[in-house]
């Protein structure tokens, strides 16, 4: 009788356990709360966000979206299969023609019969520049995509005549020496390019005609009054410091203090690396994209306070990506991995997150040179970078939203810093009410659960998953095997309760969640 009752007891036990334990699994008490307020709103997500970079530099020009004499190519000399996923990219602005290359480019050399254009040296990149790409070429490319063109000056080895002269010839509709020399070259109609930067990284000691912040703004100055008389409508981005061991943050004031009255955007680069092979810690950047937006926003402004109608002042996040493994001698041909892939999501969130601030981003750069598109002659393949580029792109227009997070923390050597596991971003779509979550899970090994909680308006329906993970922080895709690292996809049906629901972040994974709203 007492060995019956002591088995039953222990099968009672046994079974509350397995039962428990099943509970446990189906229902993993969430450890973090993202809490979405509709009616807490940012800004728009500026179409610019979506922009990209196309610098004469390695094969990212020729042997990337040009490539004359190839069976690929059309009788342009565009890539055709380049100019395809480049289109799938839907890249809203790109700039050109560098970067450093820029500083030393004389855009005359580039214009006319390309037999009789000059070869030259590139000093920035030490290499011989055949000129048959120039600006009648770039505008052209960016027509057949739909794509804004944004050029880049000459503000090192260049003068205020170069710069003016350049608009005149793309820009001026009446018959004058430039812009008939465009009409000679065979195009009628000016190009009407609305985007001009005022040089490229001119505090680097590494630029061509590199200045200090009361040079260059002086030099800025003039070259903006010039181009603006020849085209009032245009638009303009100065260079902002991108050499943070210096002083970059006096650069930036000095530049906003003089152009105050001239500029629509100032520049900020900024390449991330995880050089230290530590996941945690360089998915920990961030907070130094977030701070170097945060700081040139109070820079813009107190340049503006004090004034009666001080002029609109944005960040052109012109230049950004990871990049920390090539130089000059590898013509900065990255190979991207999974990892990669969730710095872009990294990226996006900073900018989504100050999207009042942000207007304008393009990521550096578009094939072959630290790129989302690798070629050769025979073909392309698309590094896993790409994915999360097209992706963001779908939510240009929305509304940002301020998405309150609570989330476990961690810490990196070294810093003081309490980093949240999970980086968040989220926007509405207000036409058609659906609500994006993007959501990174930095932590290297722990999937957390979330209780999503929201709190104006109803959610409504299914949610659309899609989410970029691997086993592999280091798999990479190859001319090879293209499909390694790809983003999944699946339709999930929640619990919806108290307008609250719960989803568990895979550890080291970028997730985006559409959800309808009522
Ligand atoms: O994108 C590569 C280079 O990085 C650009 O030419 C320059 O602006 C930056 O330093």
């Amino acid at each position: 009788m007492r060995y019956r009752l002591t088995r039953l007891v222990a099968c009672i036990t046994l079974l509350s356990f397995v039962f428990s334990t099943q509970a446990q699994t189906q229902q993993t008490p969430a450890v973090s709360r993202i809490k979405i307020d509709t009616d807490r709103t940012i800004g728009e997500v500026h179409p610019l966000l979506f922009g990209n970079f196309a610098e004469h530099l390695g094969r990212m020009i020729y042997g990337g979206i040009y490539e004359e004499g190839s069976p690929l190519s059309d009788q342009f000399g565009y890539r055709k299969d380049v100019f395809n996923v480049v289109k799938d990219l839907n890249v809203s602005i790109l700039r050109w023609p560098g970067g450093n290359f820029a500083s030393g480019y004389n855009w005359t050399d580039g214009i006319g019969p390309k037999d009789q254009r000059p070869t030259r040296i590139d000093l920035a990149w030490n290499d011989l520049e055949s000129n048959r790409f120039g600006t009648d070429e770039f505008l052209k490319y960016c027509e057949m995509l739909g794509t804004e063109p944004y050029i880049c000056l000459n503000l090192g080895l260049g003068t205020v005549d170069d710069a003016r002269h350049w608009v005149e010839y793309t820009n001026e509709s009446r018959h004058t020496y430039w812009a008939d020399q465009r009409r000679k070259n065979g195009r009628e109609e000016p190009y009407k390019v609305k985007y001009w930067a005022l040089g490229n990284e001119i505090d680097g000691p590494w630029q061509l005609g590199n200045k200090s912040a009361e040079e260059y703004s002086k030099l800025a100055l003039e070259t903006a009054k010039a181009m603006k008389l020849v085209d009032r409508d245009i638009k303009l981005v100065a260079s902002g410091s991108s050499n943070y061991g210096a002083d970059w943050i006096a650069w930036n004031r000095t530049v906003v203090n003089t152009l105050r009255n001239q500029i629509d955007y100032i520049a900020i680069h900024t390449y991330v690396n995880n050089s230290q092979n530590d996941f945690e810690r360089f998915m920990a950047w961030s907070s130094t994209i977030d701070n170097y937006i945060e700081v040139t926003a109070a820079l813009i402004r107190q340049a503006q306070s004090g004034q009666q109608n001080p002029r609109p002042i944005y960040v052109a996040y012109d230049e950004w990506n990871v990049w920390y493994r090539t130089g000059n001698r590898e013509k900065l041909e990255e190979v991207y991995n999974f990892e990669d892939a969730l710095a872009m999501g990294m990226f996006f969130n900073s900018f989504f997150r100050h999207a009042n601030v942000v207007k304008m981003a393009n990521i550096a750069q578009m094939v072959n040179v630290i790129a989302p598109i690798m070629t050769n002659k025979q073909g392309l393949y698309l590094q896993t970078t790409y994915f999360p580029l097209v992706e963001y792109g779908k939510q240009r227009g929305n509304t940002a939203l301020d998405t309150f997070v609570s989330a476990p923390t961690y810490k990196v050597p070294n810093r003081q810093t309490e980093y949240k596991y999970l980086d968040v971003s989220s926007t509405l779509n207000t036409k058609d009410q659906t609500l994006y979550i993007n959501v990174l899970n930095r932590s290297k090994d722990k999937d957390l659960a979330t209780k999503i909680e929201n709190q104006a308006g109803q959610i409504s329906g299914d949610v659309a998953v899609w989410e970029m993970n691997n086993t592999d922080l280091k798999a990479t895709n190859s001319f090879a095997d293209d499909k390694k690292v790809r983003p999944t996809t699946k339709t999930i049906t929640p619990k919806i309760e108290n307008n609250s629901f719960s989803y568990t972040f895979p550890a080291h994974s970028l997730t985006i969640l559409k959800v309808k709203m009522r």
